[in-house]
């Protein structure tokens, strides 16, 4: 979708038909309990896991409102990785009658405008995938966290690279008995990248594989990034890459594009590991060029929002949901190798 200057990217209305682009609603004081409105901004509309995620939040959002008879109206904001953006986008969203907001924040460390106009307008907020610190959260008794187990993630990919190289000998190109890996990380100070990185290696050396690190980069996230960074260590190191351990999927698609890109022949790649189990990660576990992935359940992290969401605007009760702390709701990773790719697939496929 392109982005011109109007804020507002999406606005889904289920149910009743909110009358003007431009808010939230006008309805809700007098028919709370009928109609509900929530309030969405995401740190970048490109993200592919985070777009993936706010598209089973809107399937989750139909199937809630034909249960429930309430009609849930979404609007989806991009903050286009800007904080002040951000910032204003909830301000509009508190303003226009917001019952919840769902915040994915752009800068974890800079929620405090956000927390003060939620004290001020009561209006709770589920923050999701981008966790502020403890400290944040417990500024105001409304807040919330929805997102995933993130030391699980580091493990997992780490298990799934030192079982590759116990497994097979192909793995150890020059066959000193040690795996040379590089990093792909996610954004610097993100708590996914810092967490995943230190956990898969120590994950690797723990599982008695000896491991010399040879570069990391920092790639955002992204695909396009990711290649770029891989096509310079390759020209450092070539062959020598053993392993690519990416923060995520699409960093470590972004490596298999560099190996393709410069004609090395797939026999002769390292191997390859990601995490997020997106659609296009699972394609590629599936056609052998990933090693594996890490499931991080989006299916399982968009329903927790929804059903948080659903229940904080309509005063029901949080017992159902399993939270700890009265604040967190965090979904296990799952391990994804070719063996099982299939049932992720079609996990998948079963959204539109
Ligand atoms: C991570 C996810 C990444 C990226 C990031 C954005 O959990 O694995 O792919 O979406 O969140 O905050």
């Amino acid at each position: 979708m392109k982005l011109g200057k109007r804020l507002i990217v999406c606005v889904i209305s289920l149910g009743l038909i909110v009358g003007s682009l431009s808010g939230c609603g006008n309805d809700v004081q007098e028919e709370e309990v009928k109609s509900i409105k929530i309030g969405v901004t995401v740190y970048d509309q490109y993200d592919t896991f985070v777009s993936q995620l706010i598209d089973r939040f809107n399937v989750y959002a139909s199937e809630k409102e034909a249960e429930t008879g309430v009609a849930i109206n979404i609007e989806v904001y991009n903050a286009a990785d800007s904080q002040p953006t951000q910032n204003s986008q909830v301000e509009t969203m508190m303003g226009d009658g917001c019952n919840v907001v769902c915040v994915n924040l752009v800068d974890r460390t800079e929620p405090k405008t956000i927390i003060d106009m939620a004290e001020k307008n009561n209006v709770p907020v589920i923050f999701f995938n981008r966790e502020l610190v403890a400290e944040d959260l417990e500024r105001w008794e409304q807040l919330y966290y929805v997102g995933a187990k993130a030391f699980e993630s580091g493990i997992m990919e780490g298990e799934i690279a030192a079982d590759v190289f116990k497994n097979d000998s192909a793995a150890d190109k020059n066959g000193d008995g040690i795996f040379q890996y590089i990093v792909l990380e996610g954004e610097a100070g993100h708590q996914d990248a810092i967490v995943r990185t230190e956990y898969s290696v120590s994950t690797i050396i723990e599982r008695g594989v000896e491991v010399e690190k040879l570069n990391y980069a920092i790639a955002n996230w992204n695909r396009a990034q990711a290649q770029t960074k891989m096509t310079q260590m390759l020209g450092e190191y070539g062959n020598k890459i053993e392993l690519v351990l990416a923060n995520n999927d699409d960093m470590a698609l972004g490596a298999i594009d560099a190996l393709k890109a410069a004609e090395i022949a797939p026999e002769r790649w390292p191997v390859v590991v990601g995490i997020d189990g997106t659609n296009v990660g699972l394609e590629a576990v599936k056609n052998g060029e990933m090693a594996g992935t890490v499931y991080n359940d989006k299916e399982g992290q968009a329903k927790a929002m929804l059903d948080l969401a659903y229940e904080l605007s309509t005063g029901g009760s949080l017992a159902g949901l399993d939270m700890e702390d009265g604040k967190y709701i965090r979904l296990p990773y799952a391990k994804v190798g070719v063996e099982d790719v299939e049932e992720y697939i079609e996990k998948s496929e079963m959204m539109p």
